[in-house]
């Protein structure tokens, strides 16, 4: 008995120390931490509960035999963030590169299949060379065994990917099938295939960084949602976030105290909005005059910023806040915006969080490349979105609510709960100028522009139909918001039933 209890000791010490000394030191003049220094900082002291650390992989080809790592190359278990439950895995790079075998997938799929059964959300902390080359075809199926279980767990419990490390061919999907990726500056990338490949087919030289960084990916590709400086920042940010969702799809969001009132009047939101349509302001300085005590955490800040998307509380409760955003394209929708704003709305939705919408949009953004690039199915897909919500959605017209764009905006027509304009609201097909030109040929231009405008660039058209429920004082938006928000807060729609919807993708 004592020789067992003598051997596990040693493979549990085998266990913590990874790849060993030389391979952490490695790691750590990477600016990189380990898998476990990882977990200690994300998770509540002291909460972590570890399994299958003494796994082991069954690999017999190229001499692996020789050489086991008790625990694979993979952290996994469950601990708290808050007090509140999250299951996680964590590549250890010191180990075989953090590549995926196929018991090192196995780990994952456990803690991602105890999650879903438990209402849990899943962390995924992500370092990893890729498939374990030794293995063949049993890491690759080890991949899909994985990005199986990503897909059945969306919109089930929430998913977050860390990517601390390489992250590239295969691997790529497992991140990007979860809800939210977020990566750190010159340590971490993800591409399908890397620089070196895209050099032999393509001819084209680029840095690894530049290439799939985390900046490329936060202001290009719209493939992560946010950036950070060093792993700590990553690692805090994923806390923060945690704090907005709820555990699961049958879970509201959970409430916190807060000493901002909702009776706090904003009287700059009276002078915030310039007069002149074509004036543009930064609609994240009204997003955060409105929500509890000004803070807002921000979803894909650097890519489409024409588009405002992230979490707030209301009187204590998470909102989902998407908002127009003039200081960038006007406000314009555009490919990239629609998306980005789409799959936020669809979060919101699975997971129970109310939608707050600020809306200044004149309209689609024209051009070539917008329509032959699918601005039509692309633009689709947030209509589709907004349409399909079921969860409380309240929304703002601060200045112009033009054509299309009006009706994706949240509007009452697409089941909106209750709509708000501010009294500069225009509400129209098109602008003044535009609308003039086309019903009358340029003919009396003056008088027909103030006829038009008098008629449509105000609320009162919309509000007489009842389009909007009410025509606000700017200054007390966080009042009606509040108000709305509480008695929505048991709404129940329910869409009709079928086996899903047929989003255009
Ligand atoms: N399978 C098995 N072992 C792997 C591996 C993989 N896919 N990727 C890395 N490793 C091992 C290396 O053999 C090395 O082992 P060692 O510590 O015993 O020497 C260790 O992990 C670290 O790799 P190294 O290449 O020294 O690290 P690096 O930081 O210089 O480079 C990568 C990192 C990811 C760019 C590089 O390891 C790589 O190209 N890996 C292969 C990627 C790949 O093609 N994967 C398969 C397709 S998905």
């Amino acid at each position: 008995k004592n020789a067992f209890r003598v051997r596990l000791e040693d493979e549990r010490a085998k266990a913590l120390q990874g790849g060993g000394e030389k391979r952490v030191a490695k790691q750590h003049a990477k600016g990189k931490l380990t898998a476990r220094e990882r977990l200690s900082l994300l998770l509540d002291e002291g909460t972590f509960r570890e399994s299958d650390m003494l796994k082991t992989h069954r690999c017999t080809d190229f001499g692996m035999q020789k050489e086991v790592y008790p625990g694979d190359g993979v952290v996994t278990g469950w601990g708290t963030i808050d007090g509140r439950p999250v299951y996680v895995f964590s590549q250890d790079f010191t180990v075989f590169g953090g590549s995926l075998s196929e018991t090192h997938a196995q780990k994952i799929c456990k803690v991602m299949e105890k999650a879903m059964q438990s209402g849990v959300p899943v962390i995924g902390l992500n370092d990893s060379g890729g498939a374990r080359i030794q293995e063949g075809v049993d890491s690759l199926g080890g991949y899909a065994e994985v990005f199986q279980r990503n897909v059945l767990a969306s919109g089930v419990v929430p998913q977050i990917s860390l990517v601390l490390g390489p992250c590239a061919g295969g691997a790529v999907y497992s991140p990007a099938m979860t809800d939210f990726i977020f990566m750190v500056r010159r340590t971490s990338y993800m591409f399908v295939t890397g620089p070196d490949v895209v050099k032999t087919v393509t001819q084209e030289a680029i840095s690894q960084e530049e290439l799939g960084g985390a900046d490329t990916h936060t202001s290009m590709s719209g493939v992560a949602h946010c950036a950070f400086d060093n792993e700590l920042e990553a690692i805090r940010a994923t806390r923060l976030l945690l704090g907005y969702l709820p555990l699961n799809s049958r879970q509201k969001p959970p409430s916190v105290q807060t000493a901002d009132s909702r009776y706090r009047q904003e009287a700059c939101l009276r002078y915030l909005c310039p007069d002149d349509p074509n004036h543009p302001y930064e609609m994240r300085e009204v997003v955060k005059k409105v929500v509890d005590e000004g803070e807002v955490f921000e979803i894909m800040p650097a890519f489409a910023q024409n588009i405002f998307t992230g979490f707030a509380r209301m009187e204590g409760h998470p909102v989902a806040v998407i908002a127009n955003n003039p200081a960038h394209l006007a406000g314009c929708l555009d490919i990239d915006s629609s998306v980005k704003a789409a799959r936020f709305v669809r979060f919101a939705d699975a997971f129970n969080l109310p939608i707050l919408t600020f809306v200044d949009v004149p309209g689609f953004l024209p051009g070539v490349d917008q329509e032959h690039s699918g601005i039509i199915r692309n633009g689709a897909k947030l209509l589709f979105a907004y349409a399909e919500a079921t969860v409380p959605k309240v929304t703002v017209i601060t200045r112009k609510a033009y054509g299309g764009a009006y009706d994706v905006m949240s509007s009452k027509h697409l089941r909106g709960d209750a709509n708000f304009a501010w009294p500069g609201a225009e509400i129209a097909v098109m602008g003044p100028k535009g609308a003039v030109e086309i019903i009358f040929r340029g003919k009396d231009v003056e008088a027909n522009t103030l006829e038009y405008t008098e008629r449509f660039a105000n609320p009162m058209v919309a509000a007489a139909r009842g389009y909007i429920d009410e025509v606000i004082d700017p200054a007390m938006t966080r009042q009606h918001l509040c108000e709305e928000l509480e008695v929505l807060r048991n709404k129940s729609v329910e869409n009709p039933p079928r086996k899903h919807s047929n989003v255009p993708l």
